[in-house]
């Protein structure tokens, strides 16, 4: 596998970074994921978007235009083998001396990117749907940035693990939606698609924004607004998002069914978009 890291491309086993670099220390930085099918980056420009607002929001200047850094994802696309890879990009805050407050002055940031195999999810996982938990959001007010600081994420998708299952869905004050540890939830009920509203309680997922454009150029009923947690315990479906799951149904939550406990029709309905607009969209520039 050849990654890159500050300037250079090289096998992953010669990629290195000093231990007081901040992403080690403080888990100072942000992140990326960005599918690529066909060689082809899917919706890099709202990526890179995405990416500024995460470095907006950690005040941390980009060190790329998007012109350099689409240079850049070309060359590692090209570097590694498969025709689907996704890509990882990760930018922290660089190597100084242990103090919270940022280095003054500022330090060159560590720029890292790798690229991996990019799998479908399994028939098994599309015909069968996955297990979900649910668990209150004890993440901070930020979850719109893509921060490296993952380990509320990582605490609460384990208890998922723990329990056999794939996804923990999260709720704020035992009261509203939010998201996934690591995807984006809709709800269905009454053949209406429903999505949370974006906002800083949850990372403004790129495969959302897909999801709820194939829902409004195929007319199916869609709304975006807030979803109270009753509304996700008496879903008809669940369904989660992100790069690199596409669209999976959640068919039991906290051990009981969800609607009929299988893949329901809004399911199909969309996965079969997603496949159409993936070979028709995303494999081409
Ligand atoms: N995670 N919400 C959270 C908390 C996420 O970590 C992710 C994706 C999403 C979905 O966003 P997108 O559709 O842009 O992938 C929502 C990536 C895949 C990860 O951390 O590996």
């Amino acid at each position: 596998m050849t990654v890159y890291l500050n300037g250079q491309f090289m096998p992953i086993e010669a990629a290195k970074i000093p231990v007081m670099d901040r992403g080690f220390i403080f888990g100072d930085g942000v992140y990326e994921v960005i599918p690529v099918y066909s060689r082809h980056a899917f919706r890099l420009a709202e990526h890179l978007h995405r990416l500024q607002h995460s470095l907006n929001g950690i005040k941390l200047h980009n060190p790329h235009s998007d012109a350099e850094w689409t240079a850049l994802i070309t060359q590692l696309i090209v570097r590694n083998d498969t025709e689907d890879q996704y890509l990882y990009l990760h930018i922290t805050r660089g190597v100084a001396k242990r103090d919270h407050a940022f280095p003054n002055p500022p330090v060159q940031p560590t720029i890292f990117m790798m690229s991996n195999p990019l799998l479908p999810p399994s028939a098994t996982l599309l015909s069968k749907g996955v297990g979900a938990v649910s668990a209150e959001d004890n993440r901070w007010l930020r979850c719109d940035i893509k921060a490296i600081a993952l380990l509320p994420n990582v605490l609460l998708r384990q208890m998922a693990i723990d329990a056999g299952c794939v996804e923990t869905i999260l709720f704020r004050d035992n009261k509203f939606m939010t998201e996934g540890a690591a995807s984006n939830i809709f709800v269905v009920k009454n053949g209406v698609l429903l999505a949370p509203p974006k906002n800083n309680l949850m990372l403004p997922g790129i495969t959302y924004d897909v999801i709820l454009e194939i829902a409004a150029s195929h007319t199916i009923p869609h709304e975006i607004r807030k979803i109270a947690k009753a509304e996700v315990f008496s879903a008809d479906e669940l369904l989660m998002t992100s790069s690199t799951k596409e669209v999976i149904a959640i068919t039991t939550l906290n051990g009981k069914p969800v609607g009929t406990g299988k893949p329901g029709k809004m399911f199909s309905q969309l996965h079969q978009h997603y496949q159409t607009f993936k070979q028709n969209v995303m494999r081409k520039k």
